[in-house]
């Protein structure tokens, strides 16, 4: 990464708190100032220009110059900068967004509630799997289940859902009643001569034992995303789903899509729910909903769930939960016109053209001396780093090799991601091109081999 030793630098260090950054390493080398973007690309402040490859956080899905967007945005701000959902207020982008929503979401989900972030639509689904369970008499039904390796955001909820180390050693997480599951990662945790289908049926076996220990009586959700993407980019092997959701009805246990990532065109399909048949009771997004260009989440939930909060309703007197901000007019218009890109501009029908050269080029990949797996599928991949490619031994961790390639690759003017497990995130703008791609594979293989003479 380069070291900026310019005003901004010096500024950035006196008063800027990162997140997800090594701290004691920003002292020495300080920020990666970036100053502006422009289709699939940014630039930093000393005008070098990079591809952006993991969409800034898989979110930038319409890219850095979508002017309807600014316009969107600038129109609503002139017209009503802001005004809340609270005490049956109500405003036009929100209704008109929450209805278009509804139109697109996978399975029977009839209710959108906005939030801000990804995080917040985590936390604001675990509260509603709560109070609904309040709400239909089985207050004892309240723990919920995420898979090893997941990621669903920082607060304090949702970040006792993210069994991933780095993001709850020190924080006092997680906190009770959740519970972890095995991770459907094949290529990482199948066992030798294990089929993908038997490692789906073992992993959902395990669940089934997990929730009779617990007591069936207890567990009220498990939430997945249908694509792990920030623990390391794991599709799901064949079957999985369906094993799993099998599990869940049998215990009346209610699934969570965390569609953060995979929402809106992501996987191929409008959700990751409909690539691998999820039929959700709840479903929370964000990122891509809005390009990323305003800040803006949801959670959608099925007409019972919903029901229930009006029988409770009738009984407390209000649905007791709020944020000032969400359904922020200015965000909900932003979203809606986000969506109305992606229908004008067959984003969908892109993908189904240009994926398939994307999946081609990502599984090229896996003949390279330090990939021992490349997978993905639509628009986003994985590559994960191998000292041995025969036996699929990592590197020791003090090698930090996903690190290291990262910014080998970096130094090729291409920005991706290294994530948990030694993989390495793409993840690009959906406006991407085919021609955009091979720059993004060849700058990634110039990136491995240096990578790979480094660590060796
Ligand atoms: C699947 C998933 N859920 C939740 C979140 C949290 O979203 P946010 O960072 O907007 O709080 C993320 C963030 O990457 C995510 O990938």
């Amino acid at each position: 990464m380069p070291h900026l030793p310019n005003s901004h630098a010096t500024v950035d260090l006196a008063f800027s708190l990162h997140p997800y950054t090594n701290l004691a390493v920003h002292e020495d080398r300080g920020p990666f100032v970036i100053t502006r973007g422009e289709g699939i690309y940014v630039y930093d402040d000393l005008e070098n220009k990079y591809i952006e490859g993991l969409s800034g956080l898989w979110c930038t899905g319409l890219g850095y110059s979508e002017k309807r967007l600014v316009n969107a945005a600038m129109t609503q701000m002139n017209q009503l900068p802001f005004s809340h959902s609270f005490a049956h207020r109500a405003t036009v982008p929100v209704i008109e967004l929450s209805e278009k929503l509804i139109n697109i979401a996978p399975g029977n989900l009839s209710k959108v509630y906005l939030v801000n972030s990804g995080s917040e639509a985590v936390d604001t689904a675990i509260k509603m799997v709560w109070y609904y369970h309040n709400a239909i008499g089985k207050p004892e039904k309240k723990k919920i289940i995420s898979r090893k390796r997941g990621y669903h955001g920082v607060t304090v909820a949702a970040g006792s859902l993210t069994a991933l180390p780095y993001a709850q050693d020190d924080w006092d997480l997680p906190i009770n009643r959740i519970l972890h599951t095995e991770t459907p990662c094949y290529y990482r945790y199948g066992e030798s001569g294990e089929t993908e289908e038997a490692f789906a049926t073992r992993l959902a076996d395990i669940l089934d034992q997990q929730i009779t220990n617990e007591d069936p009586d207890t567990v009220a959700a498990f939430i997945a995303e249908p694509v792990m993407g920030a623990g390391g980019v794991m599709t799901p092997p064949k079957t999985y789903f369906e094993k799993i959701q099998k599990v869940l009805k049998k215990y009346n246990i209610l699934l969570i899509a965390d569609e953060v990532i995979c929402g809106f065109g992501r996987t191929g399909n409008m959700w990751g729910s409909d690539t691998y048949g999820i039929k959700p009771d709840l479903l929370t997004c964000a990122k891509q909903m809005s390009s990323a260009y305003f800040p803006i989440g949801a959670v959608m939930l099925s007409e019972p769930i919903y029901q229930s909060f009006v029988e409770n309703s009738r009984k407390l007197g209000v649905f007791g939960t709020g944020n000032t901000y969400g359904g922020h007019p200015v965000a909900a218009a932003v979203a809606l016109e986000t969506l109305k890109i992606y229908e004008d501009d067959d984003i969908l029908g892109h993908l189904v053209n240009i994926s398939g050269h994307f999946q081609k080029r990502l599984a090229e990949l896996s003949k390279h001396k330090l990939v021992g797996e490349a997978r993905g599928v639509g628009l986003i991949g994985g590559l994960e780093l191998v000292a041995n490619k025969k036996t699929r031994k990592q590197f020791p961790e003090a090698s930090k090799a996903s690190v290291t390639a990262t910014e080998k690759i970096l130094g090729q003017n291409l920005i991706l991601r290294p994530l948990p497990g030694d993989v390495i995130g793409i993840c690009p703008p959906l406006i991407i091109t085919e021609q955009e791609i091979d720059d993004i594979f060849d700058r990634t293989i110039r990136g491995l081999d240096e990578a790979e003479v480094a660590l060796r």
